[in-house]
């Protein structure tokens, strides 16, 4: 396995869900940077380097204290700027050293990492979650550590004919693959469609259908618009509707759909950690049918983790190994592309 640098580093990643930090501090690998993140004064969060500059313990062993994160090997003192703040016992004299800070922001139920230049650092490129804000949508989802290469999870999302094999008793049926995917690239942005009219609904949409009050034994109208941008989003708009009703525009009574929402954080150049959930915005207010949709996810992304940790084996014994490109390949071999520009403009 080529194992040179395969990840951007200019760009914001989601390093943690919000509820991750509370009351103790959280350490962290993004991007081969070992980090600490704690809620320092008001709740605001903060990354640093998770190195004690007194004797180099990991300070995400410690804890907080007043908003300062206290070394839970000599209680070195450290503020939110990455500057010591005093140590019981010590002079002043020999605190002016600091360690590394990185931007973080939070924003959308997620802590945002910017792991490259911190002078490029620009809240706004945080893609706007629209969902994540919204009373009119519900989200349920959760957290992997995946031993592989991120992309090989970009690829698998860029790919949902694997649905048919991986995830055979869930969503997987056999009209995915015999429905053409429809790969664009647009600037730095990738999708891939696919449509499939007057087939049986699988069973997680099946459940869906009932979660929403509908016949879930009608033929229905299926979708799947896969949209990747980097460096490790893909938003997949997915959903049924009884057949003959306009499919990916039938109106919400008609419907079962959501947005599956996968954000991918390299931790290093083979590992990675994927946030995973769906947003939907029908049956909002039913608690009980987030928590069946998010087991159902917890379920199928599982299968993914399996597959997914295996492939990297094989790949990392098979270095000299050439893999085929097909039409369903297209999109993640899109996605590299977009990442290896945005590498090499590093
Ligand atoms: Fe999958």
């Amino acid at each position: 396995m080529n194992n040179k640098v395969n990840f951007p580093k200019n760009c914001w990643y989601v390093a943690a869900t919000s509820d991750e930090i509370e009351a103790k501090p959280l350490g962290r690998i993004v991007c081969g940077k070992s980090m600490v993140l704690f809620r320092a004064a008001e709740g605001q969060v903060a990354a640093l380097e998770d190195f004690c500059p007194h004797r180099g313990a990991p300070l995400s062993l410690g804890t907080v204290a007043n908003g300062l994160l206290v070394c839970g090997y000599h209680g070195m003192r450290m503020n939110a700027d990455g500057k010591c703040a005093g140590m019981a016992g010590q002079s002043v004299e020999h605190f002016r050293k600091g360690i590394q800070t990185y931007p973080a922001i939070e924003r959308h139920g997620y802590i945002w990492v910017w792991p490259g230049d911190a002078a490029l650092a620009n809240a706004d490129l945080i893609p706007d979650l629209h969902w994540a804000r919204s009373p009119d949508w519900a989200f349920g989802g959760g957290m992997f550590h995946i031993r592989c290469d991120y992309r090989l999870l970009i690829d698998n999302l860029l790919d949902l004919t694997h649905e048919t094999y991986v995830h055979a008793s869930s969503i997987g049926q056999p009209e995915i693959e015999e429905a053409a995917p429809d790969t664009l690239r647009k600037d730095h942005h990738v999708s891939v469609s696919r449509f499939m009219e007057d087939i049986p609904a699988p069973p997680f949409w099946q459940d869906a259908l009932k979660g929403n009050n509908l016949d879930p034994d009608l033929p229905v109208d299926r979708w799947q618009v896969c949209r990747f941008s980097p460096p490790g989003s893909v938003m997949i708009d997915v959903g049924v509707a009884h057949a003959g009703h306009g499919g990916i525009e039938a109106p919400v009574e008609r419907r079962a759909s959501g947005i599956v929402v996968d954000l991918i954080t390299p931790e290093t150049e083979t590992s990675c950690w994927y946030f995973w959930g769906m947003a939907r915005n029908f049956n909002v207010t039913d608690l009980a049918l987030t928590d069946s949709i998010r087991d159902s996810q917890l379920k199928i992304f599982t299968e993914d983790l399996e597959m997914l940790e295996s492939q990297q084996r094989n790949l990392e014994a098979n270095p000299e190994r050439r893999l085929m490109s097909l039409n369903i390949d297209r999109g993640g071999v899109e996605a590299r592309k977009i990442l290896q520009e945005l590498i090499a403009s590093e």
